[in-house]
């Protein structure tokens, strides 16, 4: 390049950097509203104890020789919340520690973890804050240095039901959880993965699906679950559009905070910076992130998200470095958009 040409680029350069810092001067209505600061101090707090779930999936949940609740929950329409929403602390112990379905204890890991929620909304954006207690390394079996996930000290995820996804209203996230998802009982030898061609297996593993994505599910007879039971592209195109998806984003502490935005429906899909923008840090004892998401992204596999209206939500941390399934997980949760639900999310 010519010195001229290249004083000339660097030019331009410099003339298109002044010009996107003063855009959000000029009211773009897309910079102001990812700029906007919400007061958290008028928005009210809801509080919910994650747990540690161990290998308790969707299968297992469903069955009556492994869980006290499968009937009342299959046949009679009973919520998780419903009988659990008060012990999920006691819960986590059993898992935590290997009494109940888990057979890779962490040593000193925590049971539980408080989790504090606020949620606001304007006329186009929704915006959460998340709080919860850093707790203590502890090494995990089996992974170098004694972090699964090295990379992120913590992880925080939502899931959203818009109320079409089976049973999803009355047990949040575990409709998305399998037994032969990663590192749970039934998951398939990595050499049988590549046998089923349509979801994305090169991590050796499964990922979470909805009952909806497969012709069957097996809650009983191993193997349990029904990863390659895949309905047809043209079936899960039309789940897709009928809103049969758990909407899905989240928080990687890692690199100064990542977001990731995407959804379940055949398989976990997850894109960097495609809609949600988080940020994250710990401030004290504590780490605090916060959300903003559009109302309506006109994404597919986000659901359109209106005032005066609730939605089924679940949340998962992974705390101190962890991967997969070794994290801390909700019941079924409320949000509700000035409207009933246990998270209370205001307009501002
Ligand atoms: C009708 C009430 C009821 C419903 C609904 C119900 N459970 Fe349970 N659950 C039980 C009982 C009873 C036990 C056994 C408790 C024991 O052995 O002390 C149990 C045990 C568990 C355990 C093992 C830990 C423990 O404390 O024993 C997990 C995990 C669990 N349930 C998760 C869920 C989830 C997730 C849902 C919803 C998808 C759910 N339960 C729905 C009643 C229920």
């Amino acid at each position: 390049m010519s010195t001229r040409r290249l004083l000339t680029a660097l030019g331009t350069a410099a003339c298109a950097l002044t010009l996107a810092a003063a855009v959000p001067m000029f009211g773009a209505p897309s910079a102001l509203a990812a700029g906007k600061t919400i007061d958290w101090s008028k928005v009210p707090e809801a509080k919910t104890v994650l747990f540690y779930p161990g290998q308790a999936s969707f299968e297992w949940i469903q069955t009556g020789t492994d869980h006290g609740g499968a009937r009342s929950f299959t046949k009679k329409g009973e919520t998780c919340s419903g009988c659990h929403a008060e012990e999920t602390a006691d819960m986590g112990k059993k898992m935590v520690t290997g009494q109940k379905i888990e057979p890779t204890v962490i040593p000193g890991k925590r049971a539980s973890i408080p989790l504090k929620v606020k949620a606001a909304y304007d006329a186009d954006t929704l915006y959460m804050r998340f709080e919860f207690p850093a707790g203590p390394h502890n090494d995990a079996p089996n992974a170098t240095g004694g972090k699964m996930d090295p990379d992120n000290e913590v992880k925080l995820a939502l899931m959203i039901d818009d109320g079409k996804v089976e049973a999803a209203d009355r047990s949040g996230c575990w409709a998305s959880c399998h037994a032969d998802a990663h590192d749970m009982p039934s998951a398939p030898a990595t050499d049988k993965l590549a046998a089923i061609k349509g979801i994305d297996t090169s991590g050796g593993y499964v990922t979470k699906y909805l009952p909806e994505s497969r012709t069957a599910v097996s809650l009983k007879d191993e193997p349990r679950g029904g990863w390659d039971k895949l309905k047809s592209q043209a079936e899960l195109d039309a789940l897709l559009k009928e809103g049969k998806f758990l909407d899905l984003a989240r928080f990687k502490s890692g690199k100064g905070g990542q977001s990731e935005d995407g959804y379940v429906l055949a398989e976990r899909v997850l894109k960097q910076n495609a809609g949600a923008t988080f940020t994250g840090k710990k401030e004290g004892d504590a780490w605090v992130v916060t959300m903003t998401r559009k109302l309506n992204s006109g994404q597919p596999g986000d659901h359109v998200l209106q005032p005066g209206k609730s939605y089924t939500v679940g949340f998962a941390v992974h705390d101190d470095y962890a991967r997969g399934r070794f994290h801390h997980v909700s019941l079924n949760l409320r949000l509700g958009l000035d409207a009933d639900g246990d998270i209370k999310a205001v307009k501002q």
